[in-house]
């Protein structure tokens, strides 16, 4: 709570700030058109402006929970007060159904709706601010083109000054910068076209890096230096990354693509539905974005090559229908201390699935292998031990139960300690106590996200990053 009121102190001297200019903070309202007719879109340029609504997670933020897609709805809980995303079907009245294509393309750009008001950006412009205009001409086409859906957006929840719109022209003033995107004459199409997508719609750093007090994201150094997402960690992809293999092109490709990865494990949270959408353009695009994303990780430093080595060299991975060996045959190291009840805990509960050998998806990762385990926070394993992972509906899927009513929170937190201590190189976590009752707070609605890698529009998308 200390953070939310260090923000506001700053938001309010923005906020004068923001007075001082508002001559130049205004915009101007774009006239409303007649909704056009469904027939003028190209269905090429629809199927286009599809796979990039995928990428961009579109649906993701602007379904509400059982709600019609992109009719809004959602709730974003911010620092600073809860925001809630708008219909964006081409309904005329509560949607963008009078936006003309200009009005569409400002407000991926700069942020601004058709009558002028500067927009929050818990809608990621400053990313969408990078879309080619051609790119914004497909994404309009294919919204213009989906069913118009009668719903009055849900007015936000934000305290005065935040609610006054004007303040914004502040905040962009300091944090945001519009632009196009400017190709890398030194590095390859593919290398370029990844960047445009991750840096651009695909949005990867508004979780994956830290943000400061006023909610926008560090730059520099700290770009894609891991961030935070709805009680889950986002992990570093840069240089920092925590990953115990580090990723190469192909893996990464490969989980972005299918959403899991052999020696990488499954996405889980709010990563989820990202690799789900990815999933369903052609596998090149994920690959365009592996490849950017690998090289601002660099070259692993020779001991952590190393180690990797040895990890992988240990790991025996069975093929499908191989006999598999029960738990307490396994090689990896439990402490038969009776004194340590995590390693108790872990060799009872944890271990038959996680050093089985089976492969993934449907078999647990070598815990050595897990970047949950050698991440900097416990949050990701407190989210997955407490809520498992369900299957996804109706298909064959990777299941690990939940333990929120098994084990207590203190149990829970020797569990941690005895997992990191024996299957990463890092240090002891900080007293996760305070993550534990938060995740339970939270309840099983974060780790319930079902892992649809076939759809475009995640059943129930009520994850989303929690920007601004
Ligand atoms: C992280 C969540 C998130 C994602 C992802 C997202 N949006 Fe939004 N969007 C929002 C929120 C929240 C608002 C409302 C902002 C406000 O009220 O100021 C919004 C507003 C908009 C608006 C302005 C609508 C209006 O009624 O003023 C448009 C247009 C829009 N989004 C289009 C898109 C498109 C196209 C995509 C995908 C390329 C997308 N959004 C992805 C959260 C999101
Ligand atoms: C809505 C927030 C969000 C967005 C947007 C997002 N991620 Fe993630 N990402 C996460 C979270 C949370 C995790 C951790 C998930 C887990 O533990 O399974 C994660 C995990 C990952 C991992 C696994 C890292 C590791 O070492 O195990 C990779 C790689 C990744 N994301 C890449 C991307 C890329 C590339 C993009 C953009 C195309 C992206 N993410 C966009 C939230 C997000
Ligand atoms: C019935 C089998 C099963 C049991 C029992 C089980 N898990 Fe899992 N677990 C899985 C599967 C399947 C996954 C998803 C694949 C993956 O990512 O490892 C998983 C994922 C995980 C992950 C994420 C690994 C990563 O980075 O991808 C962690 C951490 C984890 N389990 C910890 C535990 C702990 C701790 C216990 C005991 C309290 C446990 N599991 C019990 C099957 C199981």
């Amino acid at each position: 709570m200390k953070l939310r009121h260090a923000g506001l102190g700053l938001l309010a001297i923005v906020v004068f700030g923001a007075a001082g200019f508002t001559a130049y903070a205004w915009e101007s309202e774009i006239a409303p058109v007649e909704r056009a007719a469904s027939e003028r879109f190209e269905p090429a340029l629809v199927k286009q402006g599809a796979d990039l609504a995928a990428v961009g997670n579109c649906v993701v933020c602007h379904t509400a929970p059982g709600g019609k897609p992109f009719a809004g709805g959602l709730p974003l809980p911010t620092p600073f007060g809860t925001i809630y995303a708008t219909n964006i079907t081409p309904d005329p009245e509560t949607g963008i159904g009078r936006w003309s294509e200009a009005a569409f393309t400002r407000s991926m750009r700069v942020g601004v709706d058709r009558e002028g008001r500067h927009l929050y950006p818990a809608f990621p412009y400053d990313h969408f601010t990078l879309v080619s205009d051609a790119d914004n001409r497909a994404l309009y086409a294919y919204l213009m083109t989906r069913e118009p859906v009668v719903a009055e957006p849900l007015p936000n929840e934000l305290p005065f000054p935040l609610n006054v719109r004007l303040v914004l022209a502040g905040w962009k003033l300091l944090f945001f910068r519009e632009g196009t995107f400017e190709a890398d004459p030194a590095k390859d199409d593919v290398w370029n076209r990844g960047a445009y997508l991750a840096e651009g719609l695909g949005h990867c750093s508004a979780c994956h890096s830290p943000r400061n007090l006023l909610g926008a994201e560090k730059r520099g150094d700290d770009h894609l230096a891991g961030g935070e997402s709805e009680g889950w960690t986002a992990y570093a992809l840069n240089a920092a990354s925590p990953a115990p293999i580090p990723w190469d092109v192909d893996s990464l490709t490969h989980y972005l693509h299918q959403g899991w990865e052999a020696r990488h494990g499954i996405a889980r949270g709010p990563m989820a539905p990202v690799n789900a959408n990815l999933g369903t353009l052609p596998e090149a695009e994920s690959r365009a974005i592996a490849t950017y994303i690998v090289s601002l990780m660099g070259e692993p430093s020779p001991e952590r090559r190393q180690r990797a080595e040895t990890l992988t060299a240990e790991a025996t991975i069975h093929p499908p229908g191989a006999v598999v060996p029960s738990a307490g045959s396994q090689t990896v190291p439990v402490a038969h201390d009776s004194a340590d009840r995590g390693a108790a805990i872990y060799a009872a509960a944890c271990s038959t699935c996680h050093d089985a050998g089976r492969p993934l998806p449907y078999g647990g990762l070598r815990l050595d292998h897990s970047t949950a385990i050698s991440g900097p926070t416990p949050a990701n394993p407190i989210n997955v031990v407490l809520n498992g992972i369900p299957a996804p509906e109706g298909e064959r899927g990777p299941i690990m139960p939940g333990y929120a009513g098994a084990l207590d929170d203190g149990q829970i937190a020797d569990l941690l300690a005895y997992m990191r201590r024996t299957y990463s190189d890092k240090p002891p976590w900080d007293d996760p106590a305070d993550l534990i009752a938060e995740a339970r707070a939270r309840g099983a609605e974060n780790g319930q996200r079902s892992l649809d890698t076939g759809s475009a529009a995640p059943a129930n998308p009520s994850k989303r990053e929690p920007t601004w």
